[in-house]
């Protein structure tokens, strides 16, 4: 089927934390470790999993493989190798115990890397390419899915037209995934995407496109949303944003972003909160206060603008400054205001409300003036709930 080119086309979420989140830690997990954060993949229901890089070590070969052991039919489990027959061999003999297994191998294709790094000529990596993947198939059937990374895709500006042949040669040796690289975040997002966009008119349709963002701009997140509008229906994204520099696309802002613009998203929402702070715990880097999505602070009101619309809205599907509630994302806390010299009436309304006070208009605005002037004679402070009842029981 034309999956990339029919109307509607589900996303599928292929999480790389395992593997990309991990290599970048500043202490990569035990293998029981590994196994929790699987774990947690699973409940989360993300369509695909890469659990590892095999040759990295031998603990890594035998987490991968028991993950491969214990992974769900419906879950494609995936493992990176470099473009040589040795590890792509022993990264088969980690994951073909997967019911799903997808043999992931990368290989550059910018002017920048080949020149600099592999010091080589076009034609040798395209032979490259070529034996690998001829390989991986030789080894792992006729039907196991097998993905194929152009590293740097996203570097590959001046020999887009190459990257094309890259493609296509990995193609013909038998890839079935063509995963594109944003590999270190240079340009602005819409040159990567219109480089998708052109990938995807250039390869057989039968063949899935993937993107793959790294956040070095802070543009991970838009470059991967806006590359499933050009085509590509894989995004590889992590947990908690984890990942090489600053990171890999954080896979809630995707999934939700997506999810609320009408797509076709597999996710257990629920989820999200609780998998965030366990990968926080996890790891012990916090996340932040202002994080989209999970940060602590994200439903919190302070403008009296705000806090006029938020009380006129409250309870209805959409917000005037809420785009999902809390509770979709399995989070306990609600939207909340709190009283700053920032604040308006409405929130000493709203306060005293919640806290079961009825209170007379002309009383309220006596309370607010009263409110004002006292956060702001005391360094903008926040006005507490005690303090606000104790001056309505004297008005
Ligand atoms: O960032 C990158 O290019 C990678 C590849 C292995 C896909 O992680
Ligand atoms: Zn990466």
């Amino acid at each position: 089927m034309n999956e990339h080119k029919t109307n509607k086309r589900k996303v599928w979420i292929q999480d790389v934390t395992l593997r990309d989140g991990n290599q970048a830690l500043k202490k990569p997990w035990t293998k029981s470790e590994k196994e929790s954060v699987f774990d947690a993949l699973v409940a989360l229901n993300v369509n695909g999993i890469e659990v590892g890089f095999p040759s990295s070590n031998r603990n890594e070969f035998e987490s991968v493989q028991s993950l491969a052991k214990k992974a769900p039919k419906h879950i494609t489990i995936a493992a990176l190798s470099r473009a040589n027959e040795k590890e792509i061999q022993t990264t088969w003999d980690a994951i073909q115990f997967a019911k799903t297994p997808r043999l992931h191998i990368v290989y550059p294709v910018s002017a920048f890397q080949i020149q600099n790094v592999l010091k080589i000529s076009n034609e040798q990596v395209l032979e490259k390419i070529f034996n690998a993947i001829s390989f991986a198939r030789k080894i792992s059937g006729k039907d196991t899915s097998l993905q194929f990374s152009g590293e740097h895709f996203g570097d590959a500006i001046e020999n887009f037209e190459f990257t094309i042949k890259a493609f296509n040669t990995a193609i013909e040796a038998g890839a079935t995934v063509i995963n594109l690289p944003n590999t270190v975040e240079r340009y602005r997002p819409f040159l990567f995407v219109d480089m998708v966009r052109r990938v995807v008119e250039k390869i057989p349709s039968h063949i899935t496109v993937s993107v793959h963002t790294h956040n070095d701009l802070g543009m991970a997140t838009a470059t991967t949303v806006e590359s499933f509008y050009a085509g590509a229906t894989q995004l590889e994204v992590a947990l908690n944003g984890l990942g090489e520099r600053a990171g890999n696309t954080n896979l809630y802002e995707t999934a939700i972003a997506l999810h609320q613009c009408g797509e076709d998203v597999d996710l257990n929402f629920k989820k999200v909160y609780p998998t965030a702070k366990f990968i926080s715990d996890l790891t012990k880097i916090p996340i932040g206060e202002k994080s989209p999505i999970v940060g602590e602070d994200i439903f919190s009101h302070r403008s009296g603008i705000h806090q006029d619309g938020v009380t006129k809205t409250i309870g209805q599907k959409k917000g005037a400054y809420r785009t999902f509630s809390p509770d979709f994302v399995g989070r306990e806390d609600e939207e909340k205001i709190s009283f700053t010299n920032q604040s308006g009436a409405k929130a000493i309304q709203h306060l005293l409300w919640e806290a079961g006070k009825k209170i007379e208009p002309d009383k309220i605005q006596i309370l607010f003036h009263k409110a004002k002037e006292v956060s702001s004679a005391e360094e903008n402070r926040t006005i507490e709930i005690e303090e606000l009842l104790f001056w309505a029981e004297q008005v």
